[in-house]
């Protein structure tokens, strides 16, 4: 059994599916923590509604990007949190975050990393004409959405696709890999090696 600690801006619906896969059994592991930056996140309630315990961290009291991190830091330090799950989290880490927890904060991408990185990447993907697009879970390093790809899945891009339709159908593919990545992890068959992750018996 893992401790997550899970990290959200928003809306949290990647959240629910981790909570629920959680609830079944799908993950063996507990989420002990879930961190915000946005006091108003209905990730935040999501939270609490599953009785999980929840903080909101606000920035402005922070000097800086490291000081908040380290703020962040203890607290999952105080949960013995083994995994940190970055669920619509919209800061970027730190270099101390990221070497306090290395190979261990995951993150869920709404595209076919590399292919567009960033921000509003299922308008990226529509613009630029893909046929196929869909969802990456990866692990964090210093980079935009760079690190070692755990799983992917592809969604057929529709000529009609609008943004709000294509992330539809992509959320709907998140929902199911990262609850698998995270249990993969739990289980300890991810093997990083170099930029590849292979995922043992
Ligand atoms: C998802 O599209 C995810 O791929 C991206 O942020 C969004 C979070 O959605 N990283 P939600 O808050 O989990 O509903």
């Amino acid at each position: 059994m893992i401790n997550i600690g899970v990290m959200a801006s928003g809306r949290g619906t990647n959240l629910q599916a981790i909570i629920e896969a959680v609830e079944e059994g799908r993950i063996e592991g507990k989420i002990s923590i879930v961190i915000s930056d946005n006091p108003d996140a209905y990730a935040l309630k999501r939270a609490e509604q599953n009785n999980t315990e929840t903080q909101y961290i606000n920035f402005k009291e922070y000097k800086s990007r490291e000081d908040y991190d380290k703020k962040v830091v203890k607290c999952l330090k105080e949960k013995e949190v083994d995994l940190v799950v970055l669920a619509g989290y919209m800061r970027i880490l730190s270099p101390y975050f990221i070497k306090v927890y290395k190979n261990k904060i995951m993150n869920i991408h709404p595209a076919l990393l590399p292919s567009f990185p960033g921000l509003r990447a299922q308008k990226k993907a529509i613009e630029c004409g893909v046929k196929i697009s869909g969802c990456t879970v990866h692990f964090v390093d210093e980079g935009v959405d760079s690190g070692p790809i755990i799983l992917q899945k592809a969604v057929e891009v529709r000529d009609d696709d609008t943004e709000e339709s294509l992330a539809e159908r992509i959320l709907q593919e998140e929902h199911q890999i990262y609850p698998q990545a995270i249990q993969l992890f739990s289980q300890g068959r991810l093997i990083i090696k170099g930029r590849k992750v292979f995922i043992g018996e």
